[in-house]
This record gives C-alpha cells, sequence and structure tokens, in this order.
C-alpha cells in the first residue's frame, strides 16, 4: 500500500457514516429582532403587535416588560424558563417614548427557497459554521437528508402541495427527533405542528440512508422549476447578472455562473464521501482557494446530440466551483482549482475510481484578457486567452484519451450540444467529423495567443479528428 492508499482506506472509513444535514435557517423568535418590522425587539413604553389574523408559534426566550401586547386570533406562545411578559411598571430610559412595534409576516417562508437552508456533514459543522455550497435543488433538503429545525426555536414553515412526494431521512423540531412518518404525521396534527407546518402536505420521513456509495441523486430535479421559482419570486424570474460572457449551467441550478464545472464519470470503486473529503481537505483548506466554494453530488445528465434528440441519461458527479473574484478575475481562482483537481485526477484518479473527468468553465476578463490570464499560470492562460479571443461559450477538455472512433464522435456531439450552443447550427458535419471552427488557425487566433508573451509559440491547441489534447496535461499522460 502506499500512502495513498492508505489515506484513501482511511477516509473511506470515517466516510462510512455520513449523511448530509440540513438546517432551516428563520426563525419566529421573539427576540430575534429582524423579526419585528421595526427591526428591534420592543422595550418597556412599546406596544408589540401581533398581527390579528396571522397563525404564529413564538419561542419567547426572557421576560418582557410591555405597556401594550396585541395578540393573534390564533398561535402560541413557547415559553423557555423564566420567560413571559409584564406590564411595565417603571420606564426604560433607553425605551423613550415609546412605539407600536410590528411582528413581520410569519408566513412568508417556504420550504423550497435554497437560501433558506444550510447544508452539512455534521451536526457539528452546522454548529461551528463549517457549512457546504450546493446547487439549488440541492439546498433543499434531499431524500436521504436529516433534516434540522433548531431547538429552542419557532418557526412556520410553508411546504407546497408538490408534484412528487417529498422524502427525508429524518427531521428534527424542538430538540425531537422523528425517524418514523406515522410520529411525524401525528406530531403534525398536534396545535404545534399545525402552527409550524401549516397547510395539507407534508415531507415523508422513510429513514432511509442513501446504500449507494458513489453517492445518490438528491431526487429534487423534478421540483427544480418550483425552487428557481421561489428563488427567483423577486426579480420577476429573472437571474442576476453575472460578468463572464457565458455563464455555465450546472444541472440542479437555477441561474447561470461565472466558475468551473468538472463532469466525472466513475467506477464503482468511486466514494463520493471519500473524494469530497480529499477535495474539502486538500484543495479547499488552502489560503490561495479562501473564495472558492466547491459543490460536489451526483447528478443525472440529459444526453442528447446537438440539444435536439434525447438520448436518455447519464449520471455523473459534478463538481461545481466559483469564487468570490469580481470583474475581471471572476471565475479565476475556481479555474484554477479545477486545474489542480483535474492534475490529481491526472495522477490519482484510478485509486479513486474515476474513469473520466471533464471541465467547462467561464470566466470574467472578455474585456481584459490580460488580466484573466495571470493567476492561472502562463499555460492555461494561454487557452483562456484563445478561448476568450474567440468568445466560446467554455471549452471541455478531454482528460483522458478516448480510443474508440465512434465513442469519441458521441462525446464530441455532446460537447457541442453542452458547450457551445451558438456555434451548433452552423458546424458542418459529416461522416469524417466537425472541423471546429474555434480551433481553425485564424490570424485572429494567432494574435489572441501572441500577446501572451515568450510562452505562447511554445503551447498550441492541437487537433486529431475529434480529439482535443489538453495542452496543460499533454505531456504528462497517456493512456
Ligand atoms: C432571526 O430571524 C431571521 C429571519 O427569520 C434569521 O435569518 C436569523 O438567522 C435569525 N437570527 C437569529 C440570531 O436567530
Amino acid at each position: 500500500m502506499d500512502t495513498v492508499q492508505i489515506l484513501l482506506s482511511l477516509l473511506s472509513l470515517i466516510a462510512a457514516s455520513e449523511a448530509l444535514y440540513k438546517r432551516w435557517i428563520p426563525n419566529t423568535n421573539y427576540e430575534n429582532a429582524s423579526n419585528w418590522i421595526e427591526r428591534r425587539v420592543p422595550c418597556a413604553q412599546d406596544k408589540a403587535v401581533f398581527p390579528r389574523d396571522k397563525r404564529v408559534s413564538i419561542f419567547v426566550q426572557s421576560s418582557h416588560p410591555l405597556t401594550d401586547l396585541y395578540l393573534p386570533l390564533d398561535g402560541e406562545f413557547i415559553l423557555s424558563h423564566g420567560a413571559g411578559f409584564l406590564a411595565a411598571s417603571w420606564e426604560d430610559p433607553e425605551c423613550g417614548q415609546g412605539k407600536f412595534t410590528n411582528f413581520e409576516d410569519a408566513d412568508r417562508h417556504e420550504w423550497l427557497d435554497p437560501t433558506l437552508w444550510r447544508s452539512a456533514l455534521s451536526t457539528d459543522d452546522l454548529d461551528t459554521g463549517r457549512f457546504l455550497f450546493a446547487v439549488d435543488s440541492e439546498s433543499v433538503p434531499c431524500r436521504y437528508d436529516d433534516v434540522i429545525f433548531s431547538p429552542d426555536t419557532s418557526f412556520r414553515v410553508h411546504f407546497k402541495e408538490m408534484g412528487s412526494d417529498v422524502q427525508l431521512r429524518s427531521i428534527s423540531v424542538l430538540g425531537k427527533k422523528f425517524t418514523n412518518n406515522d410520529d411525524f404525521s401525528q406530531y403534525l396534527q398536534s396545535p404545534t405542528g399545525k402552527l409550524q407546518f401549516p397547510g395539507s402536505a407534508h415531507p415523508q420521513i422513510t429513514n432511509l440512508r442513501c446504500q449507494d456509495s458513489t453517492g445518490c441523486l438528491c431526487g429534487n430535479d423534478g421540483m427544480l422549476q418550483e425552487i428557481c421559482s421561489v428563488l427567483l419570486r423577486d426579480t420577476d424570474n429573472k437571474c442576476p447578472e453575472v460578468t463572464c460572457a457565458n455563464p455555465l449551467r450546472p444541472i440542479g441550478h437555477c441561474c447561470g455562473i461565472c466558475g468551473a464545472l468538472i463532469s466525472l464519470d466513475y467506477a464503482s470503486a468511486f466514494s463520493l464521501e471519500t473524494y469530497r473529503s480529499r477535495l474539502l481537505h486538500t484543495f479547499l483548506s488552502l489560503e490561495k482557494y479562501s473564495s472558492v466554494k466547491l459543490a460536489i453530488s451526483k447528478v443525472a445528465h440529459p444526453l442528447s446530440i446537438l440539444n435536439v434528440i434525447r438520448l436518455g441519461e447519464e449520471v455523473k458527479i459534478q463538481i461545481v466551483l466559483i469564487d468570490g473574484k469580481e470583474g475581471a478575475l471572476i471565475g479565476s481562482d475556481a479555474l484554477q482549482l479545477g486545474y489542480d483537481i483535474l492534475a490529481d485526477i491526472d495522477t490519482h484518479g484510478t485509486s479513486f475510481g474515476i474513469i473520466k473527468a471533464e471541465m467547462q468553465f467561464a470566466t470574467g476578463g472578455v474585456s481584459s484578457p490580460q488580466t484573466a490570464l495571470m493567476s492561472p499560470g502562463a499555460i492555461s492562460g494561454i487557452v483562456i486567452g484563445v478561448i476568450l479571443g474567440l468568445s466560446v461559450m467554455g471549452v471541455t477538455y478531454f482528460l483522458y484519451r478516448m480510443d474508440s472512433c465512434s465513442h469519441r464522435y458521441l462525446e464530441f456531439l455532446q460537447f457541442w450540444s453542452d458547450g457551445a450552443t451558438m456555434v451548433e447550427d452552423t458546424a458542418p458535419v459529416d461522416i469524417g467529423g466537425f472541423d471546429n471552427p474555434i480551433f481553425e488557425p485564424s490570424p485572429e487566433n494567432n494574435q489572441a495567443a501572441d500577446t501572451d508573451g515568450e510562452n505562447g509559440k511554445d503551447v498550441v491547441l492541437q487537433r486529431s479528428g475529434f480529439q482535443f489534447i489538453n495542452p496543460v496535461f499533454d505531456s504528462s499522460f497517456d493512456v
């Protein structure tokens, strides 16, 4: 056993029992200033007002002197030890005249809002803020997740009737964990349950674990549209503008992103948990990647020819990398990490059960490619330079060469349909293959490479049939 193998077996031991925990963020606690329209907790001379017709469950942690308290027609206060309300018997000098202080509308939070959940590998990580990044559809609880509503908080979450059943492994409410659907259904019939989860629809608790060490699909694909409409409801279903020219579209994500997207083909030896740990510990912990967010999960890739003919779907591991850079530099750290991951796969991929890796990327700096060239180093910089010069939507590099020509053909068709939708209509197709206009030597093309300085001459994007050889890895591997 070499060190990598030892490390791998250690990691898989640790990984064996891992599950994902998703915690609901908002609460309806009395002491939370952001739950009041005035953004402060009512003080002694204030009149606290709960909207008359809004049903709420409110957790109160301490005792509050008030001048007046207007209660809703239906609702409950959950009082922790020593908590309560009392008529103010003295003036609080800090409170001034006192005002009407109004509780926020507690009905505004939806289960399907991906921004209202935090995800982590353990409850400890949730407490210490070591959150995992995920695409939108997987930010919302997935089929095998443990869902947590923090103890000592009240909440109200709207759970819409959805096309497919939402399943969860378990759910914890007010410190009690439900792993049995009957128990949870019974809880939902209680007064507190009804206030926390209004409406008739609710998730099914299965107590099922993902049994596949290569990972399990999240199971939220069918809800993506609803998730996105909740996410984008304030912007009329429009995605925020991004600064890279041709943003990537990760599977399960609502909007285009700048950064890098790696897609892995895996064998049965692959372990999602092990590989995630590897990426988090080996790369994401590095100072230079402190602004990078990484999401890794198993996704179902639609397979199609030129986006028209559907060939079913293919299950892959998707890695999404975004960074905190802005403007011309957006995506540059993510891309650099992408190259590091590809290089790691080149040397250790087989021991991780990875068969093939492809990367697409979109970075900023279209107007100033010089800047964008700096950070990923000279060689990859040229690759970007060429791409930026020609405004391609993102380029896929095949790490491993494929031997079968027909295989290549399909892959290449996919490359076109995934990456370069603008070009696909005009791409000439014949039995011999494509003439890729992107890599055709043109004056513009040469110019782009020349501006990159002395390294430029050594780097050529080679073309052989349908096969692109990634100049970054060209010399270092052969399968
Ligand atoms: C206060 O409530 C808001 C909205 O419900 C939530 O996002 C925030 O995390 C809460 N803060 C605390 C300290 O509980």
